[in-house]
């Protein structure tokens, strides 16, 4: 008898693996409470008209990836539906949003979810078809400010909170606007003209783009292409004076609060419900698959899907990518040692040599650290180079700190410097190897 095995592009999730996802959640749990959001969960399937309706039958996701079923009508007053694991939350969102009235509260809504979402996508590293999403949405009517950049602004600062707590650095967001419901129209049409002259020199599924989906063009990852979808028109230029002026205060109010974004005029998304602000957080060390997350606003979502005029924005991370990230970073820093020690000037390698001797012996209460010796030959600038290759922290030891007791320790992930009692050193490095 041949043996069963789990689905190409599903996975089994071992002890091993599941205390990271748990820390995952309960992070986001932590960091969704303190911004007031408050946990919603949506059905796993749903009609399939939902996706059609929300999604877009032309997007990637609707038109080829949708595990969909007619599930039969089992008594007189069923009626056999089309059914659909839901490939993404946020239609499950704005539909319930609808079903439960939460427009008539006045309220913004601020919900988040965590859970399992299915596409039929080539199973790959970071991509598989059935991936779990931690998302969020902030939806409600305009008078409860739902329109308001600032909502936008708050959402991306929140993720850079989440990122950060998480323990993920070395992200890049990139953010743009894909204007309002009516910019969108003229710039396709503005998209068209100009692909029309050079389609039939691009590759076949921009061919089929320009006339399904253009804006998806901007998407093509084919090397030949992209100095013909550098010179398309940006549908910067196509905005009204609302978008822009939406966008403009986006970038202000991350500007004040520190986020650092970059603009990338050829962030379309691939889900059709998109208006105004999107954007995308990216990472190094995914790979192929280096999104990892993804979101928008999507101000006429809730009429698509026959409901009153709700605006909203939120996102998703595709969890499964956060534990790969994490799991590289947690191997990276397995390989570094715990202290790079710098002696200031020659005349401190003798006691910087008995310092390293003494964090690298076990003791009873606990094991030896690892530790890196620099030379007091070096200076300081190169000191600093060669241990952030090696080590996750540098000890500085020079005359004052020989003789005071209180040595100076950087922590080269956080970039915090803080003094540290010689005694407590040993305790102070095997802590921070320790964090997350
Ligand atoms: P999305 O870009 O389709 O957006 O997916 C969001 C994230 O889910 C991606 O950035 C990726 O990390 C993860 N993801 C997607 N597909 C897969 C896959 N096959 N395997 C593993 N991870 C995957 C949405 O789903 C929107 N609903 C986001 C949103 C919320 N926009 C507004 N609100």
């Amino acid at each position: 008898m041949t043996t069963l095995k789990a689905v190409r592009g599903t996975r089994d999730l071992l002890p091993a693996e599941t205390g990271l996802w748990n820390r995952i959640e309960a992070t986001a749990r932590s960091v969704f409470e303190r911004y007031n959001f408050g946990e919603i969960r949506t059905p796993v399937f749903e009609d399939t008209a939902l996706f059609s309706r929300g999604v877009g039958e032309e997007t990637d996701i609707v038109s080829k990836e949708m595990y969909t079923w007619e599930d039969r009508a089992r008594a007189q007053s069923e009626k056999t539906q089309q059914l659909t694991l839901r490939p993404e939350n946020t239609a499950g969102v704005v539909r319930a949003y609808i079903e439960h009235k939460l427009g008539e509260t006045g309220q913004l809504q601020k919900l988040y979810y965590i859970g399992p979402q299915f596409r039929r996508e080539r199973p790959q590293k970071g991509r598989y078809r059935q991936f779990s999403q931690i998302g969020a949405e902030v939806i409600g009517p305009v008078s409860a400010g739902s329109e308001s950049p600032l909502r936008d602004a708050e959402v991306l600062e929140m993720l850079s909170t989440l990122l950060d707590e998480l323990g993920i650095s070395g992200w890049t967001l990139k953010i743009n606007s894909v204007g309002s419901a009516s910019d969108r129209p003229k710039y396709i049409e503005t998209l068209k003209a100009a692909l029309a002259p050079i389609v039939s020199q691009m590759c076949v599924d921009c061919q089929r783009r320009a006339v399904t989906n253009p804006l998806r063009v901007l998407d093509c990852k084919v090397p030949e292409d992209q100095p013909f979808i550098d010179a398309l028109p940006r549908i910067a230029d196509s905005l009204d004076e609302d978008s822009k002026a939406h966008f403009a205060a986006v970038c202000a109010a991350l500007d004040a609060a520190s986020v650092p974004y970059t603009r990338d005029h050829r962030l379309v998304r691939g889900l059709d419900y998109y208006t105004r602000t999107t954007f995308e957080f990216t990472h190094g060390g995914l790979g192929a698959q280096n999104a990892l997350l993804g979101g928008g606003r999507y101000d006429g979502l809730s009429e698509l899907i026959g409901g009153p005029k709700a605006p909203g924005i939120g996102f998703a991370m595709g969890e499964d990518r956060l534990v790969l990230t994490l799991q590289a970073v947690e191997a990276a820093k397995a390989e570094l040692a715990d202290a790079y020690i710098a002696p200031l000037g020659e005349a401190q390698n003798a006691a910087a040599l008995e310092l390293a001797r003494e964090l690298r012996r076990s003791q009873p209460d606990r094991p030896g650290l690892r530790i890196e010796l620099g030379d007091g030959s070096f200076r300081l600038k190169k000191s600093f180079e060669a241990a952030d290759k090696v080590a996750r922290t540098i000890v500085m030891l020079g005359e004052d700190e020989a003789k005071s007791g209180i040595l100076t320790v950087k922590d080269f992930a956080s970039g915090v410097q803080s003094k540290v009692a010689r005694v407590e050193l040993a305790a102070f490095l095997l802590s921070s190897r320790n964090k997350y």
